[in-house]
């Protein structure tokens, strides 16, 4: 034999050995995890996964995954190893085994510009407090009593702004109401007052970051986040003090109907609990409900029909409210908006405000035949579920009268339908979300017909947004 024969012989055995030995070794698979990819170490395929899309479909990368892995697939996002869930049941099943099964889990990021005592990263008992105070405050008794006038009184001040035939973005005129009407039911601040505008300059830098990566070097717009956070909790904690000593003059005002004051009385939270809370309830209930307003302005200019039949549903609460003098809506005209509320759901299942939500595994959970190993994060999809064309008929299309009852076109179960997340964590502000683009919807239809004023539609980034920011030219028209 060459030199070379027993080099290649050597080699040969060498592998061989490698090969028994790898086989011998192999552990058998422990768990059987869904199909998918894990792409790249460490950064895995959150790129593919946080490409920009259209807000009414899935995405491309979403669609590919499901198309060759199925509804529940793995990958690696955002650093760790992730079950992405698409199903309807398992979505089901992981928000009603919240704290026992599985648990909330934001990115640390979240959690570093929200504050560690925000609701959205809080778990276990500090959670379930925080959660009580924020029931609390959006009851539906309170609801009737207080929010439903404070949102028509703000929504009538966004839109009697509103000059015949200018052009102007829409998405920043809903963000002025949700944000007027938030800073004024936390913390009694008055719309168009100097210190509310400051704040709102902070919170628009704030909010950059929040989205943004997080990248805590200078010019970067989470560092800039984070200075307007604490620009922000200052502010608050200005609020706080001057509260805390009017309260210790005894004096008696009405702004002890806010959740600051609420707090305050009833509540053992550290300053800094509160502050963390506060800011955390200001986003939660800002930045949700202005792209849902939008996105109802954006469907509705495209569906003639359901225009008409809103303000034919309006108008004769307008007309029966003029017939007996009234001049503020109160529930019982709330109720009686019942196509409004198809249009409402509609808006919801096809734009997907919030679009996945981050969970963990806090055990080996088996469903449906795969495992969710311990530790592994899980993403329940909202959107993708809402985008299913075997729950949805059409589901591209807007269809408000698809939630009519009886309407033959399957509405898919109000199971399918959770814009609003589930069990104990299910939205403390969907009842005033709800409220809030009814009202909106009201004034609106009654008094001004609109256009798009140049082409403009929604993205997922994968947050909600409008890159021209909706820019539409208004007819003041009123009907009545
Ligand atoms: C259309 C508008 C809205 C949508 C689509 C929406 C959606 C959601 C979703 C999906 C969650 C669950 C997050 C998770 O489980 O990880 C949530 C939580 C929450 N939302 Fe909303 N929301 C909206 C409006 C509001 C409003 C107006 C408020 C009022 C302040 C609000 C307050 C909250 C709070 C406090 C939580 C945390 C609940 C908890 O952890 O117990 N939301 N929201
Ligand atoms: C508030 O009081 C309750 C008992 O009344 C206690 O369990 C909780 O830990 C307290 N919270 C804080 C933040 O001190
Ligand atoms: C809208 O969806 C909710 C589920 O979030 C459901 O309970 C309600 O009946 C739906 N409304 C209409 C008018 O279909």
């Amino acid at each position: 034999m060459s030199d070379s024969d027993h080099i290649f012989l050597l080699l040969s055995t060498i592998s061989a050995l490698l090969i028994i030995f790898i086989l011998i070794n192999r552990k058998k698979p422990r768990f059987n995890l869904p199909p998918g990819n894990m792409g790249w170490p460490f950064i895995g395929e959150t790129i593919g996964y946080l490409k920009p899309y259209s807000a009414t479909s899935v995405g491309e990368f979403m669609e590919n995954h499901i198309a060759r892995y199925g509804k529940i697939y793995k990958s690696n996002l955002f650093g760790e190893p992730t079950i992405v869930s698409v199903d309807a049941g398992l979505n089901r099943f992981i928000f009603q085994n919240e704290g026992k099964l599985f648990e909330c889990s934001y990115p640390r990021s979240i959690g570093g510009i929200l504050g560690k005592w925000s609701m959205l990263v809080l778990v276990g008992d500090m959670h379930r407090d925080m959660r009580i105070i924020s029931l609390n405050f959006l009851s539906h008794n309170r609801l009737r009593t207080h929010l439903l006038r404070e949102v028509e009184s703000h929504t009538c001040l966004v839109l009697n702004a509103w000059k015949d035939n200018s052009v102007f973005s829409a998405q920043d005129e809903a963000k002025r109401f949700t944000f007027n009407l938030m800073a004024k039911h936390i913390m009694s601040m008055d719309p168009g007052k100097p210190e509310t505008e400051h704040l709102k300059r902070e919170y628009v830098t704030f909010m950059k970051g929040v989205v943004s990566a997080p990248l805590n070097l200078p010019g970067c717009a989470y560092r800039k986040a984070l200075q307007s956070r604490s620009t922000i909790l200052k502010f608050i904690e200005e609020k706080m003090k001057e509260r805390i000593r009017k309260m210790e003059e005894g004096e008696q005002d009405m702004e002890e109907d806010d959740l600051l004051g609420w707090v305050l009385k009833h509540s053992n939270l550290s300053t800094e609990q509160i502050l963390d809370l506060v800011l955390s309830l200001l986003f939660a209930g800002h930045e949700t409900s202005s792209v849902a307003i939008a996105l109802s302005i954006y469907f509705l200019q495209g569906c003639p029909a359901a225009i008409k039949q809103l303000q034919e549903e309006h108008l004769e609460i307008a007309i029966a409210k003029k017939q007996s003098g009234e001049t503020e809506l109160n529930w019982e005209d709330y109720k009686k908006m019942e196509f409004t509320q198809c249009v409402v759901n509609e808006t919801l299942r096809l734009g997907n405000v919030v679009r996945f939500l981050h969970r963990k595994a806090l055990k080996d959970v088996r469903y449906q035949g795969y495992d969710i190993p311990s530790g592994w994060k899980v993403l329940p999809v909202l959107a993708a579920v809402h985008l299913d064309s075997s729950l949805f008929d059409h589901p591209q299309s807007f269809n408000p009268w698809r939630w009519q009852q009886n309407s033959g076109s399957r509405g898919g179960t109000s199971n399918d339908f959770m814009p609003f997340g589930g069990g104990p964590r299910l939205c403390a502000g969907s009842e005033l979300a709800k409220l809030e683009m009814a009202v909106f919807t009201h004034h609106l239809v009654l008094n001004y017909r609109w256009e798009l004023a140049e082409p403009d539609q929604p993205f997922a980034f994968p947050f909600v947004d409008f890159p021209k920011g909706l820019p539409i030219k208004v007819k003041h028209q009123p009907l009545i």
